[in-house]
């Protein structure tokens, strides 16, 4: 997502050549899943990700997402969610074409539309999985009844939500409905949108930067927020880590059904990431990460109740 937008100035992005070149080096250096969405961009995500993944399709698996439609200005982040079976097959038409294949490994439902029952949404979805378009069906933000419901139409693959040492409301119930039954869960943000790694300055979020509307990242609270870190780059220098890669790492310990997905648009970044594999971490560790405050603030803005990204 942040690649070419929502993160940044919205100019800051690499240019074509420079995003390609960092999705291809992700895969020499073994990941194998990659997570977009038609309305990161608007669509031009997946344009990118289409061109740098083409030559090398068999190599991954590509998950997108559909069901929110994107007004205005690209950095206006002005929402609108729908979830109706149209609007999701033409959807997927479009996200094939861009994505340069006849198949999605992963196609989520990116948030539930309240306006649509959600078995018609994940009915149309199924649909899509018989004609051939889609391997996979995967919710995004969804919660255990809804899932119950969508479950009774399609089996659900994997259910993306935030999840990370910055945000933890998952493992009330999500978590445990994923495990008992067999779902992945697909990590968002799992680097707190940049928090976790003790980089991220007040200073970076820029007019236009989608966190910028983000509680959590606004003056003060921003600040607050910025003292978990501390904590967490102690642990970090313990175990010979950077706290991106704790973070990461405090992820792939928890449990086993988790795939934390990060984003980066530097290439110095990706390999710092995917190093987060080889990072142990002990009991200790786990036990002082676990029992580090919870942040300040709202995930999303409250005016917005439909807002993502
Ligand atoms: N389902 C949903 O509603 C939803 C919502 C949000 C995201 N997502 C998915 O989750 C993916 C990842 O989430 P995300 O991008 O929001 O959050 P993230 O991975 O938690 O954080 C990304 C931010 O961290 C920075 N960063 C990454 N690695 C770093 C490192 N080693 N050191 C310092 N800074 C680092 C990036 O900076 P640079 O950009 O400068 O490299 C970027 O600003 C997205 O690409 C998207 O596919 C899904």
């Amino acid at each position: 997502m942040g690649l070419n937008w929502a993160y940044g100035s919205g100019v800051s992005a690499p240019d074509e050549k420079g995003a390609i070149d960092l999705i291809r080096r992700a895969i020499d250096i073994g990941v194998t899943f990659f997570d977009t969405a038609d309305m990161y961009g608007p669509f031009t995500n997946e344009e990118i990700v289409g061109k740098a993944l083409a030559p090398r399709r068999n190599d991954v698996r590509i998950a997108t997402k559909c069901g929110i439609v994107v007004h205005g200005e690209r950095t206006s982040y002005d929402f609108q969610r729908d979830g109706t079976p149209q609007h999701i097959r033409e959807a997927c038409d479009g996200s094939l074409k861009r994505l340069q294949t006849d198949v999605i490994d992963l196609y989520q439902l990116h948030r539930v539309d309240p306006n649509v029952p959600v078995e018609e949404s994940v009915g149309a979805m199924a649909e899509l999985v018989r004609e051939g378009k889609v391997r996979a069906i995967g919710l995004s933000e969804a919660d255990v009844p809804t899932l119950e419901r969508a479950a009774r139409v399609h089996p659900i693959t994997a259910v993306q939500s935030e999840y990370s040492l910055f945000e933890r409301n998952v493992e009330a119930a999500i978590l445990p409905w994923c495990e008992a039954h067999g779902v992945t869960l697909i990590a968002y943000s799992p680097l707190g949108r940049g928090m976790l790694t003790g980089r991220l300055k007040r200073t970076d979020i820029a007019d236009g930067d989608f966190r910028a509307t983000l509680p959590r990242y606004q003056g003060e609270t921003f600040d607050q927020n910025r003292r978990i870190v501390e904590r967490i780059e102690a642990v970090a220098q313990r175990a010979g880590a950077t706290a991106a890669q704790v973070a990461l790492a405090w992820l792939l310990h928890k449990t086993g059904s988790t795939i934390p997905i990060p984003g980066t648009k530097r290439i110095e970044y990706l390999e710092e990431n995917a190093g987060a594999a080889d990072v142990h971490l002990t009991q200790a560790d786990i036990a002082e990460l676990d029992g580090l405050p919870r942040p300040v603030g709202d995930r999303y803005p409250e005016a917005k109740p439909t807002s993502t990204a």
